[in-house]
């Protein structure tokens, strides 16, 4: 392995801890599942490694089928990327629904703690970088699921904690707990892209006010932000799976005339629109990484030339907001 991938990206501070992040990260939601071929997820991981990516995101139920995509990473752990667990960042979730019954979902001590053993298990490791609620439960006291993620931190099968999908306040009132109980909680994970910007509605204050780290997920609002629907819906694509998670309707013609309006801004800065999705994304002082979905190398690698420039001027900045908050 080239050993100068660590000059290729910028690493930045996962909050006030001491953990420091690639500003990419590569997520295994889509496209690393049981029916992917184990070449093409081997020449993805390692593309992405030599790259400077050293972390990788999953979550409980990452497929298809539920728990494939860890089992995949597990694979590539022993084989592609083997020897190199110490130079990795790995983090799985719990939250939505994952097995039959009333243990297979939600913010349960129960859940939680047998979801991340069987996790370790398909990865076939002892213990993940960052272990997540995925999602706020409100049918389960915030204490319960916050202990528990205490609890697996001081067993040491997670080096931190995070939280998912949590809003501003409860947020806050998480992070607030788990600092209580001295439990190494260092980061949130939360959608943002241009057409999806929740977060700077109090979410990032609560982020900065409380030194945390933000990861951010879906930066290209799963593919819209790319070039790949300006002359119709391609076959491979997350639209044209009718079991996705995009459906056809959310692009319509509005949705249609913002792509083709940013996409001129990004041409006009010599980039992908993808790439420009990225610095968008990455302009916010608060967002310690993005993760990035890819389908095959060749998305990779143009994601990767964003970093070449991540500099936004208040014009272009400008620019973008009056044609997204048109
Ligand atoms: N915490 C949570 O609740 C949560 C929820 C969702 C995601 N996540 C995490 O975030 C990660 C990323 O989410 P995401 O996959 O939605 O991210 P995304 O980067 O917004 O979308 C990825 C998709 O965009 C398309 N794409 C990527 N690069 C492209 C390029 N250069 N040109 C054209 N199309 C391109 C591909 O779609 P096609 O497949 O159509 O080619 C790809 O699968 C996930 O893997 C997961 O780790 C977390």
């Amino acid at each position: 392995m080239d050993s100068s991938r660590y000059d290729r990206i910028e690493y930045r501070k996962c909050g006030n801890s001491g953990l420091k992040l690639p500003i990419l990260a590569l997520g295994l939601w889509h496209n690393f599942g049981g029916d992917a071929v184990p070449k093409q997820v081997d020449e993805m991981l390692i593309k992405a490694f030599e790259s400077g990516i050293t972390h990788f995101d999953l979550a409980n139920n990452y497929g298809p089928p539920y728990g494939s995509a860890e089992e995949q990473f597990g694979r590539a752990l022993k084989g592609a990327l083997a020897g190199y667990r110490d130079e990795l960042v790995i983090s799985t979730k719990a939250g939505f629904d994952m097995w039959d019954g009333p243990y297979g979902r939600g913010g349960s001590r129960k859940y939680l703690i047998s979801s991340l053993d069987q996790s370790l298990k398909r990865m076939g490791l002892e213990y993940v970088d960052i272990f997540y609620h995925h999602v706020p439960d409100h049918e389960t006291p915030l204490e319960e699921s916050m202990r528990a993620l205490d609890q697996i931190v001081r067993t040491g099968k997670a080096l931190y904690a995070g939280i998912s999908n949590y809003p501003a306040a409860l947020a806050r009132e998480a992070f607030q707990m788990l600092k209580s109980m001295g439990t190494p909680v260092i980061i949130h994970q939360q959608k943002y892209n241009m057409f999806h910007r929740e977060p700077e509605h109090g979410l990032f204050d609560v982020i900065r006010e409380e030194g945390m780290g933000c990861i951010t997920f879906s930066p290209l609002a799963q593919g819209l932000l790319t070039n790949k629907y300006l002359n119709g819906v391609p076959k491979e694509s997350r639209i044209a799976d009718p079991k996705g998670f995009l459906q056809g309707d959310s692009l319509n013609d509005q949705v249609l005339d913002k792509i083709r309006a940013l996409n001129e801004i990004a041409s006009q800065r010599g980039q992908s629109l993808a790439q420009l999705a990225l610095v968008w994304n990455l302009r916010k002082p608060e967002v310690t990484s993005t993760i990035i979905g890819i389908r095959n190398t060749e998305q990779l690698e143009d994601n990767l030339k964003a970093l070449e420039n991540l500099t936004l001027s208040q014009e272009e900045e400008n620019h973008i907001e009056s044609i997204i908050s048109s």
